[in-house]
């Protein structure tokens, strides 16, 4: 009534109605404006110690949710809790309608209301799945990764989800380790850039956006350095690796503003890392303001008392907090001890309200407290569930994913019309592997196979053979499956098809849950009979292109050896016999480079490009004579393929390195440039590469570092001048005085298309 006396031009009324009008909207304002720290204040005054501590406390899905609720046992407990606000956060429950159950008995049954975050392993898609991230960091673009991330958290939190467990940021150099599928590689510079691309991607600019999910840098700190490359394994590194090649990915997250942490199960020096106060405490929380909270990993805080480090779960609960972990995942031990920890003086009500002020803080950034409801409506999860936008993203993601070992001859792209292709190997019709890991919440099977992909090109006939099968060693569970090594009888069909083939394309490698959270290796060839397929059908017919699918690198000696053409493709999620058959093609030209050395042999690992020299270098091929230099008497120190190295259907020539200046003085610049030239006949990407070496420094530096590559796209016959700034950041690294900064001296930059290009020019900083 009054809007409308007011436009009646009812005078009385209507200087009251505006005057209402106007308060209304400024309580209104006030109401939004009140900041989220003041809100988080309010509301913690209201809480209880229990409610407080039941904020710190995080639980597995526990029960069919959307069924009968649990009456007994663990379930049961688990249920109890939430209702009475004991639960802060929940994992694995999934899907619109199973979370707004479990938000419903947290918000309508406790008595503050408090909403749940939901957390999920969104690592490389939810539904949808994208290419592993090993394989999206082997793209180099960053755009498409950030993008990638960016669909994968729409698709999640349309099904519910508002926390990812992801990035995962451990640097690694060794392939037997399962879980190298899952991060961004060797590289710390390469890393750093993608831990910050995914982390912008999951969380966009604004976390309250419904497609948005807040993201979590994991494991803190130095998983990947697992000795022997044995999941879980002890970590003893020391400080200058620490600094230098582990914690700048976790920077980069930081700066990028990544609201949760997770630390890891590994022993880090002596101390299991969940109660490291050192990292979470002094680095992370002190030196670096991250503002966000820390979870535990899985049963990480419990796990300690295995390590020999905490002696009973009230002790590993003190230690834990103590450390700066805020949130216990599946230990129940902060919601059975924190209060007698409390009373013991062993733990501070500070260290208490400190955790859960975090925490309750990213529930409000999320937008949590003003609707608890706004990832579960079921019409917006099926209407973006598998939409068109996302299939075209993970499509897109997965081609930009790809790398060419090898093409010899040009074999590749394969003609598209009027040839008669055997297409062999147990993965070559393998709906399943393609899809990785990490694929909880993808339907199995539900992956575009070679098979499939290559069927669309109409124009040339297939015929196709397993030549070795898959097994499934236990038929109910589809995680483990192995490829054949018992029987051969499927060689003589391959080896049939391979007579009659103009080509065979092999596809070839791991099984998609070979890699992974607990698939450590100790070999890494073609597992199972594969390797003696591929060495039988090329007796036959020669002309093989090799297409692997793997979560890690792998040793392929006599592959490179023989077969004209490699294709490395990773498991590609979803869309990945699209993606490959359009390379193998020729409708998209290959552009990855490997985030990851490719060994000779296992025995090499760990491997890594950015070694430090010893006092013995030597070098592949040096003086047969002598002995005593740092080598191996029965294989090369060097790759098989060197990080950094990917080709394409056309073909790069680079110029000499020219510089602006060759010295310069701390707080200036100098250029470094080349010409880069499509010599090829067709159009292609590049991505150029430049490494710098310090010559001396207070502590010993790597023989050399990527310190910047740029992603160029050239017609045939096309060129372009491609510059990097040389300035003093670039040149910092963690001394020995344990600061980050650039010491004078002497020093070299080499600019080419992989880690072990030649082209160099020298400079000094004065
Ligand atoms: C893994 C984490 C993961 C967690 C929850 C643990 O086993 O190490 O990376 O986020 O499980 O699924």
């Amino acid at each position: 009534m009054a809007i409308k006396d007011f436009y009646l031009g009812n005078k009385p009324y209507a200087i009251i109605s505006f005057f209402f009008l106007v308060t209304y909207t400024v309580i209104a304002q006030k109401e939004i404006e009140v900041p989220i720290s003041q809100r988080v204040f309010e509301l913690m005054a209201k809480m209880t110690l229990e409610e407080k501590i039941g904020q710190m406390n995080q639980y597995n899905g526990f029960w069919n949710v959307t069924g009968p609720s649990p009456k007994d046992g663990n379930a049961k407990e688990k249920y109890d809790h939430l209702a009475k606000g004991w639960v802060g956060s929940m994992l694995n429950v999934r899907g619109a309608e199973e979370v707004r159950a479990v938000q419903q008995v947290a918000v309508e049954q406790s008595r503050l209301g408090i909403p749940l975050i939901i957390g999920f392993d969104l690592i490389h898609g939810y539904k949808t799945i994208s290419p592993i991230p090993l394989a999206e960091s082997a793209s180099w673009d960053l755009e498409a990764i950030k993008n990638s991330a960016a669909i994968g958290a729409k698709e999640a939190a349309a099904a519910g989800i508002n926390w990812t467990f992801a990035p995962m940021v451990d640097i690694t150099r060794d392939a037997r380790w399962g879980r190298v599928m899952e991060g961004a590689g060797e590289d710390p510079y390469l890393g750093s850039l993608i831990a910050a691309a995914r982390v912008s991607g999951f969380q966009g600019s604004d976390l309250s956006n419904p497609n948005t999910v807040a993201a979590c840098a994991k494991h803190f700190a130095a998983y990947g350095f697992a000795e022997s490359g044995r999941d879980y394994n002890t970590v003893d590194i020391g400080e200058n690796t620490l600094h230098n090649i582990v914690l700048p990915p976790f920077k980069a997250a930081t700066d990028a503003g990544v609201k949760t942490f997770m630390n890891s199960f590994n022993d880090l020096n002596g101390i299991p890392a969940t109660a490291d106060k050192h990292l979470q405490r002094d680095i992370l929380k002190g030196d670096w303001g991250f503002e966000g909270f820390i979870v535990s990993d899985w049963g990480s805080l419990k796990e300690m008392i295995d390590h020999g480090y905490a002696r009973d779960k009230h002790d590993a609960g003190s230690l834990g907090l103590n450390a700066g972990s805020d949130m216990d995942m599946e230990s129940y031990i902060y919601i059975s001890e924190l209060q007698s920890l409390l009373k013991e003086g062993k733990i501070t009500i500070a260290q208490i309200d400190d955790a859960v002020r975090r925490i309750l803080t990213v529930k409000y950034e999320l937008g949590l407290f003003d609707d608890p409801y706004k990832y579960c409506n079921v019409e917006r999860e099926q209407s973006i569930s598998g939409s068109q936008e996302i299939r075209e993203g993970v499509l897109d993601m997965a081609r930009k994913s790809m790398v060419l070992l090898k093409n010899d001859q040009s074999l590749l792209p394969l003609k598209k019309e009027g040839q008669k292709i055997a297409l062999i190997g147990p993965l070559a019709a393998d709906k399943n592997s393609p899809l990785g890991n990490w694929r909880i919440a993808a339907e199995n099977n539900s992956a575009v196979s070679v098979l499939e992909g290559m069927q669309a090109y109409k124009g040339n006939s297939i015929i196709h053979e397993q030549g070795v099968r898959l097994v499934n060693s236990i038929p109910a569970f589809h995680e483990e499956v192995s490829i054949n090594n018992t029987d051969k009888c499927g060689f003589k069909a391959a080896k049939k098809a391979a007579k009659k083939a103009d080509i065979v394309v092999m596809v070839l490698g791991e099984y998609g849950f070979q890699s992974g959270e607990g698939r450590s290796r100790t070999k890494l060839g073609l597992p199972g009979f594969q390797q003696e397929l591929l060495e039988e059908i090329y007796k036959i017919n020669p002309n093989i292109v090799l297409v692997l699918m793997n979560g890690r690198p792998l040793v392929l000696n006599w592959a490179d050896e023989h077969l004209p053409a490699i294709l490395e493709t990773w498991h590609l999620g979803t869309e990945s016999g699209n993606a490959i058959a359009e390379v193998l093609y020729g409708d998209y030209n290959p552009s990855g480079k490997l985030p990851m050395s490719f060994p000779r042999s296992v025995g090499q690992m760990p491997l890594y490009y950015n070694y430090k020299s010893t006092g013995r270098p030597g070098a592949d091929g040096a003086d047969a004579g002598s002995v005593f230099w740092s080598h191996y008497g029965d294989e090369k120190n060097t790759p098989l393929y060197p990080f950094g190295y990917g080709l394409s259907y056309t073909e790069f020539e680079y110029s000499d390195i020219t510089l602006s200046a060759n010295e310069f003085t701390k707080g200036g610049t100098i250029k470094a440039s080349v010409t880069i030239s499509n010599i090829g006949k067709v159009k292609g990407k590049e991505t150029v590469q430049l490494y710098i070496k310090d010559h001396f420094a207070s502590s010993t530096r790597p023989v050399r570092e990527l310190k910047g590559f740029e992603m160029v796209e050239l017609e045939a016959g096309a060129s372009k001048k491609v510059s990097f700034e040389i300035s003093e950041e670039l040149l910092k690294f963690y001394s020995a005085s344990q600061i980050w900064e650039a010491e004078p001296g002497r020093f070299s930059l080499f600019i080419g298309t992989n880690s072990s290009t030649k082209r160099k020019a020298d400079f000094q900083l004065n």
